[in-house]
């Protein structure tokens, strides 16, 4: 007898439907997977013939062959247990049914036949109703990140002989519910506030500046001048989440089976910091069985460098593609996989080894060779992607002392939107999102200063020795500095204030 169930396997962060066929034929006892399966489908051999008989089923001793097709896609974990028991179990016509045909199977079986978590409910839920399931069988810890999927039946099961009883039409099973709406409220009164940080108005204003526009920046300050506490505040003052970016970073979370029912859905912007020590792989994604790397877990949020220097230089150069193209491809033998990467670089840094070059009261005890080389760890390809760079000094004790609240993440924060919006308008019906994404083009385009403003930038680039780039990093800027002071054109003051923001660009004081 030929059985077949439907079940799905991962390829990035979204999943491909899979056939998986069961026959099973007249002669010696034997088991045999075909169609890529790697180790792990391989052993789930072991584990489906306990499971159908601690769960009190017959296991055929027969020759049976399982055929997991697309041949050609390869095929990771153990979610291919269920699809498989139940595939035996209808080819001995144990399960029988129509369901068996509109209902997609993943999980991963226990030896005594319950149901374990998987990885990638989510994306295999979009990937059933694309194709116009009726819905999916998932273990009952992975139902909920599936159910924020509307259009198809999400339920959560726990027992091998649960799903038999399903299929067969002798047992009802409610599709699993979450409250998508309460995963947004939620992030809008969660943690830390802008109102916390005392005095640094200036980085204040330069962090409003960066979320308004998605520019990258850099903070170059002494140690305990508060560069991690204003980065960590970056996400309350970016916008909303909409459902869609939900969904996409989502994924990332998902398939690297991170999600429970209290953290079904990412509506919060993420913040990843991982720290300096971190490998290629690591940051970028990749390894034997690819995953995705912190550069994609920060898709649609803040990815944090602390103490750039620190970090290895080979792990900075490979940021360079998701900061261009805002995707990460992995390239394997058979496959290429692609996992998005589209975040906010902000960077933090001591201004030289000790960290106190410039700062009033401590003295430096780098040399001017020590700090040059310092600086140089950070490769210029990393730093030219950088719209940003400000000095965060030392807080005044005037400024901690000061019992007043600064300005808080929601008033900043609806700057930002409005900022947004007329981004949004701007680039209708194109890919770009922000000012930080134009093309020379659109700098031409929408980023003209007027004649004032065209002056004072033509002083500078030769006073500084400014490069063609930082001269267009400006350009963006100045172009954000106008929209959130809703001006049409770019005038004098917003390039002088972008200006401000290159201190790189500027020798090292000594
Ligand atoms: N502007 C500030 N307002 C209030 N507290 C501050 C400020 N700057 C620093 N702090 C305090 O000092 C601590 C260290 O700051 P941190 O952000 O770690 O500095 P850095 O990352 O620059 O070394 C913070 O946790 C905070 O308690
Ligand atoms: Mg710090």
């Amino acid at each position: 007898m030929l059985a077949k169930a439907l079940s799905s396997a991962l390829l990035g962060i979204d999943a491909v439907i899979v056939d998986v066929e069961v026959d099973i034929a007249q002669g010696l006892p034997q088991f045999a997977t075909v169609g890529l399966p790697d180790g792990a489908v391989k052993e789930s051999k072991d584990r489906v013939k306990s499971a159908l008989k601690n769960a009190g089923y017959d296991f055929p001793a027969r020759k049976i062959t399982v055929n997991l097709a697309p041949a050609d896609l390869k095929k990771e974990g153990a979610a291919f247990d269920l699809p498989i028991s139940i595939g035996i179990l209808a080819a001995t016509g144990v399960v029988k049914g129509e369901r068996l045909r509109e209902y997609l199977l993943l999980g991963e079986l226990s030896l005594d036949g319950s149901v374990k978590p998987v990885r990638g409910c989510l994306p295999v839920a979009v990937a059933a109703r694309a194709a116009g399931l009726r819905g999916i069988l998932v273990p009952q810890e992975n139902a909920p990140e599936g159910a924020v999927v509307e259009g198809v039946e999400v339920i959560g099961v726990s027992e091998l002989a649960e799903v038999v009883e399903f299929l067969n039409g002798e047992r009802t099973i409610g599709p699993s519910r979450v409250d998508v709406a309460a995963f947004f409220e939620r992030s809008a009164d969660a943690g830390d506030d802008f109102a916390e940080v005392k005095g640094q108005e200036l980085a204040k204003r330069a962090l409003e500046v960066a979320a308004a526009g998605s520019h990258n920046i850099i903070m170059i300050g002494p140690p305990g001048s508060g560069k991690t506490m204003l980065s960590r505040r970056i996400p309350t003052i970016l916008p909303r989440m909409s459902f869609e970016e939900a969904i996409e970073t989502t994924k990332v979370y998902s398939v690297m089976g991170l999600l429970d029912r209290e953290n079904a859905l990412v509506a919060q912007r993420p913040f990843r910091s991982p720290h300096h020590t971190i490998s290629d792989i690591g940051l970028i994604g990749g390894g034997n069985t690819p995953r995705p790397g912190e550069v994609s877990m920060a898709h649609h949020g803040v990815l944090f460098l602390d103490e750039l220097p620190e970090f290895k230089k080979h792990v900075l150069e490979v940021l360079r593609q998701p900061l261009e193209d805002g995707r990460v491809t992995i390239s394997r033998a058979l496959i290429s996989l692609t996992y998005p990467s589209r975040f906010m670089l902000v960077a933090a840094m001591n201004p030289c080894p000790c960290g106190y070059l410039g700062d009033p009261l401590h003295p430096c005890s780098c040399t001017p060779v020590m700090v040059q080389r310092y600086r140089s760890r950070i490769s210029g390809p990393l730093l030219d992607r950088i719209d940003i760079h400000i000095e965060v000094p030392a807080v005044k004790y005037r400024d901690l002392a000061d019992g007043r609240e600064g300005e808080c993440s929601r008033a900043i924060g609806s700057r930002v939107e409005q900022a947004r919006e007329v981004q949004r308008e701007r680039f209708k019906g194109s890919k770009v999102h922000s000012n930080a994404q134009m093309a020379p083009r659109y700098i031409k385009k929408y980023c003209e200063p007027d004649s004032a403003g065209s002056r004072m930038l033509e002083l500078v680039t030769d006073r500084l020795g400014l490069s063609a780039r930082s001269y267009s990093r400006i350009l963006k800027v100045a172009r954000t500095i106008a929209d959130l002071d809703g001006s049409d054109g770019v005038r004098e003051q917003h390039v002088s204030e972008a200006i401000q923001y290159r201190s790189l660009d500027r020798k090292v004081p000594s």
